[in-house]
């Protein structure tokens, strides 16, 4: 089966979930759904900041749209669809909403960046406490060159640019030993990482030299943002 979004999902991966264990799944995806939206105002739900981002409401609505057409709409025809035909649509309606709780969250970080009171998403009182800091220096975990297997191989739940699994020749590189931190990314801002054309792609570069691009100081220092010619924008703070 095929959705919108070009997922897929594989019989034999459903038949070894039971519907218990599915069940658990769908409240406990459902209910990040409600979590991730609970730090918004009621109105920070209708904002569409940009035509490529959704209002919060929408994606609520959205994936619960997809249970309600496909999941309630197989349950209602039970007898003449094979079980446990529905027990994949759940699968794959649960991998869609998680997608857009990424989406979610992009959109509304996106809503609030224009925002000129400058909302906060998450703070030390919202339901939802900020993850721990990464702790510690920042080492770098190093891997040799090497022929790599990629690639969805298994019964589980894959979406078509996850497979077939396949042969790729990776050549050596580093990883950082944990998540960058904030200071960190402004440090990488401040030593003018963005306009560097190696460290963006090629369409990318393309669209900052096009449109001429420049980083946002933060918040308070909007005239800077997105076209500023560079001589306006004050020097990013470093550390
Ligand atoms: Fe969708």
């Amino acid at each position: 089966m095929r959705t919108e979004e070009g997922g897929r999902v594989e019989q034999p991966a459903v038949l070894t979930t039971t519907g218990a264990e599915l069940a658990a799944r769908y409240r406990r995806v459902r209910a990040f759904s409600e979590e991730l939206s609970r730090p918004l105002a009621v109105e920070d739900y209708v904002i569409q900041s940009m035509p490529d981002a959704s209002p919060t409401k929408w994606h609520l609505a959205h994936t619960s749209w997809f249970f309600e057409t496909f999941v309630l709409a197989l349950l209602d025809r039970r007898g003449e669809d094979e079980p446990p035909a529905w027990a994949a649509v759940v699968e794959l309606g649960l991998h869609h909403e998680q997608q857009h709780q990424e989406l979610l969250l992009t959109d509304i970080k996106h809503a609030f960046h224009a925002n000129p009171l400058r909302p906060a998403y998450v703070t030390h009182s919202s339901p939802l406490t900020p993850s721990p800091l990464p702790r510690g220096e920042r080492g770098w975990l190093s891997y040799p060159a090497a022929l790599r297997e990629i690639g969805h191989d298994g019964p589980g739940f894959a979406f078509d640019n996850e497979s077939p699994r396949h042969h790729v020749f990776v050549a050596a590189f580093r990883l950082a030993s944990r998540p960058v931190t904030n200071r960190e990314w402004l440090a990488f801002m401040a030593d003018g990482g963005y306009s560097r054309a190696p460290l963006w792609l090629s369409d990318g570069w393309k669209t900052v030299a096009a449109q001429g691009w420049h980083p946002t100081r933060d918040g308070s220092s909007r005239a800077c943002a997105s076209r500023a010619t560079p001589s306006s924008c004050p020097p990013l703070p470093r550390g």
